[in-house]
């Protein structure tokens, strides 16, 4: 990793060496947007250090298959499908919700894989997503203003200025939720549950009643003639195969970087710095300043690494940021991740696009059809409409086409849960039934018909 000195200064500590190589704790040299405002130093002092003395969650070596798997996407060989909630909980981490979550990515890959034909690399929003950016500061509640809520890293969401107030000791409740989540999911992962013979059980009841169920249901039953046709073979499908286990990584925004800092380890075979709480991370809209932080922080890992691209972007910023994340140009490294909004991606992507693509940066190009659709339903419940999710989706598929690049994955926030919490997709969820289960703790998110429904459209979209 390319050295980088460090002009400027802020204000918090510990110091650092302006001249000195990068470690992981550089970032201090460098303003934090976003930063909790934690209101005991010491004791986030001391959560660090307990944390620094726990095991990695992740290992270096499996972070650098990942990067290899993103490559195969940077060269157009692969489709990434990144997914999961907005804000893990701390209070919804039961075994079947994690299930379900898995369920539902893992049905979203097979339709992707099968109906396009394109290997798919899954990246869950998984084990680890617990730190949010906000818009704002304070949320007022009723007469009463209080500290916005920061994700469960950081302090409560209930609605009380009381449960608001940042509380370090969070971070080692996050730790060990992230390693509980993420224990289950290896095992659902390597034990048989994502057998792909198992194709038939992770349609849920409520899903499988429903018209993307049931095409769901078809392929689920191609695959399983095609199972059977290969044992009829003599190919050998029992233990070992590669279709009775999938690699599936978990990522997250590196927001909290006290928490990254510590879960920082240097790799004993290589001798280099991985960010051992997630196999990707990335950077969000909200803290890429090229100056910032965030970046100084993400510059030093091996990790493969993502940032969010919004509107304001513009295409030499994004070169910039091509420059001091992946300076040595390795295809895998680096995603983008356009959130640019249904009307403006198709004007505002292709000088982005161009300007990367000159400047010779292997990257993959992620589309998030999320975070700039999303608006305020009568009552005030933040939402999205399918059709304009699907929309920006359509629209980054167009100008990749156009530009010769290779539209690499999507970025999409879900839950396997019954929710209602966008509008639109089969079953037309309307504003009026926002309210009969919106349950997310941040943002709004597909539930597993939409999710599928949408994975659908994505193979019809890779396909052409
Ligand atoms: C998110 O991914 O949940 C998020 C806050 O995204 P962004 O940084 O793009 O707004
Ligand atoms: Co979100």
């Amino acid at each position: 990793m390319a050295e980088r000195t460090y002009a400027e200064s802020s204000a918090s500590s510990p110091p650092h060496d302006a001249a000195a190589p990068w470690s992981p704790a550089s970032w201090h040299a460098h303003p934090a947007a976003q930063s909790p405002g934690w209101p005991d130093g010491d004791l986030v002092r001391a959560v660090v250090d307990d944390l620094r003395t726990l095991p990695p969650l992740v290992f270096a070596g499996e972070a650098r298959t990942l990067t290899r798997a993103l490559g195969s996407v940077a060269d157009g060989r692969a489709f990434v499908l990144q997914a999961g909630d907005c804000a893990e909980s701390f209070s919804d981490q039961s075994a079947d919700q994690i299930r379900d979550k898995l369920r539902v990515i893992l049905q979203m890959a097979v339709v992707l894989t099968y109906a396009a034909g394109v290997p798919v690399v899954k990246l869950g929003r998984i084990a680890g997503q617990y730190a949010k950016p906000r818009s704002s500061p304070v949320e007022r509640v009723g007469d009463t203003e209080m500290a916005a809520f920061r994700g469960h890293i950081v302090n409560d969401d209930a609605p009380v200025p009381s449960a608001r107030v940042p509380d370090p000791r969070r971070m080692l409740t996050a730790y060990h939720h992230s390693a509980s989540t993420l224990n289950l999911l290896r095992a659902f992962t390597k034990g048989g549950f994502a057998d792909l013979s198992q194709v038939h059980a992770w349609n849920q009841e409520f899903v499988a009643t429903s018209a993307e169920g049931r095409r769901y249901e078809a392929i689920a039953e191609e695959i399983d003639r095609t199972l059977r046709f290969m044992r009829a073979c003599g190919v050998d499908l029992s233990d070992g195969a590669p279709i009775q286990q999938v690699d599936l990584y978990t990522s997250h925004e590196a927001l909290l970087l006290d928490y990254e800092e510590a879960m920082t380890r240097r790799d004993s075979l290589t001798g280099d710095y991985y960010d051992c709480s997630a196999h990707m991370l990335w950077i969000g809209e909200r803290t890429r300043q090229l100056d910032g932080a965030h970046v100084a922080f993400l510059q030093g890992v091996g990790n493969p690494i993502g940032v969010k691209l919004g509107p304001g972007t513009t295409p030499d910023e994004a070169v910039e940021l091509c420059e001091l994340l992946n300076p040595g140009r390795v295809p895998g490294r680096l995603t983008l991740i356009s959130r640019l909004g249904v009307g403006k991606v198709t004007s505002l992507l292709p000088p982005v696009v161009r300007a990367v693509t000159d400047a010779g940066h292997p990257v993959v190009w992620e589309c998030d059809p999320m975070h700039c659709n999303t608006f305020a339903a009568e009552g005030g419940r933040k939402t999205r409409h399918f059709d304009d999710v699907l929309g920006e989706i359509r629209g980054f598929f167009a100008v990749h086409r156009s530009e010769g690049t290779w539209p690499g994955g999507v970025h999409v926030e879900l839950t396997g849960d019954d929710v209602t919490e966008c509008l639109g997709g089969v079953e037309d969820i309307l504003e009026e039934q926002l309210p009969l289960r919106y349950t997310t703790t941040c943002d709004p998110r597909l539930n597993a018909r939409q999710s599928i429904d949408l994975a659908f459209r994505v193979a019809e979209l890779l396909r052409t």
